[in-house]
């Protein structure tokens, strides 16, 4: 393992006003977010659609680290023969690729999941360093118990994804992969805010103890956390000051400072919140670590209504807007005024 490379590059991913673009959704997922604007899902659609986002100024030069990609985009070609990766590389942005298999059932855990991936993944990293990949992520789901139920999530199941991600982070750096540890506590449910921090702590203690039980270089690695929120249906929701405040002081306590950055997921939160929540954070305190975003719906959900399945002009206006945006926050400049002359 070389730690310098991968520490560069972890660096890269969270340089100064820019984050990372979430663009990895699964073909399952995709066809998803198709269906919303009524576009069929194909091989051709879901490369226009990422190619118009890709070939997006001064977006990508300006505001976009590294993109997350999937599987079959890593291997795609723009219509005119680039290599969607390369459109990535020729902006001055990292491309990196989404490793894991998915979240799966936990046997022995109704109602909670395990992600799945780590067979033969030795052998997919080295393919994917070969096509151009310098950084993986992994999805870690914690689902949350509903009506005050807090036996979801157990400890067993917090306990073996925390595992997997640092048994898929080993492997990672161990091809000269910059790992993206992502441990999601998810926001579906109506929980609240204190129960997000109770069980969000609890993952990154645990996540941090098997990490270094794995021999995982923190100075090599970037964290993808939930903020602290509450549950989409719990009537009493928190402020963006709260959020900030409550986030900050959960990863002050879990996370070492030899993170090189903490790139936050948006996790359903709307376009407008997660932009404020990451500005809150970055305006009001001077952290050890960077601190970003690496958002997938946050940054697409608008360009995508815009361009509609046709209107590339619409769709790039609207990314350019949303990764402006979202780099302003990043170093705490974003205001509600700039938000409008979107
Ligand atoms: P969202 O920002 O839509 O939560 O997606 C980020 C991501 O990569 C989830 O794994």
């Amino acid at each position: 393992m070389d730690l310098e490379q991968l520490n560069e590059i972890a660096n890269q991913m969270v340089a100064h006003g820019k984050g990372i673009l979430a663009a990895d959704e699964s073909t399952g997922t995709i066809k998803k977010r198709f269906d919303t604007i009524g576009l069929t899902s194909t091989e051709d659609s879901r490369r226009d659609w990422r190619e118009m986002l890709f070939r997006t100024q001064p977006a990508m030069n300006e505001y976009i680290s590294g993109v997350i990609l999937y599987d079959e985009t890593l291997r795609q070609k723009a219509a005119d023969g680039t290599p969607l990766a390369k459109l990535i590389s020729d902006a001055g942005a990292v491309p990196g690729i989404k490793v894991d298999l998915g979240a799966k059932d936990l046997a022995g855990a109704p109602g909670e999941k395990i992600t799945e991936g780590l067979d033969g993944l030795r052998d997919r990293l080295n393919e994917y360093y070969e096509l151009g990949a310098r950084f993986a992520k992994w999805r870690a789901v914690i689902e949350m118990g509903r009506d005050g139920d807090d036996s979801i999530p157990s400890p067993y199941c917090v306990d073996v994804n925390m595992h997997a991600l640092a048994r898929y982070a080993a492997l990672c750096q161990e091809a000269g992969i910059v790992p993206i540890v992502e441990p999601e506590v998810l926001m579906d449910g109506d929980h609240t805010i204190e129960r997000c921090y109770e069980v969000t702590e609890y993952a990154l203690k645990k996540l941090f103890d098997e990490l270094y039980a794995q021999g995982v270089q923190l100075e090599g690695i970037i964290l993808k956390p939930n903020m602290i929120i509450a549950g989409k249906k719990c009537p009493e929701q928190a402020s963006v000051e709260d959020v900030a405040d409550l986030t900050v002081q959960c990863l002050s306590n879990c996370v070492p400072s030899a993170v090189p950055g903490i790139a936050f997921l948006s996790g359903g939160q709307s376009d407008e919140e997660a932009t404020a929540h990451l500005n809150a954070m970055n305006a009001a305190y001077d952290l050890p670590w960077a601190l970003t975003f690496s958002y997938g719906r946050a940054l697409q959900a608008a360009p995508l209504k815009a361009w509609n399945g046709k209107d590339a002009e619409a769709g790039q206006k609207a990314f350019n807007h949303r990764a402006r945006m979202n780099g302003l926050a990043s170093i705490g400049e974003w205001t509600p005024e700039l938000e409008q002359q979107g």
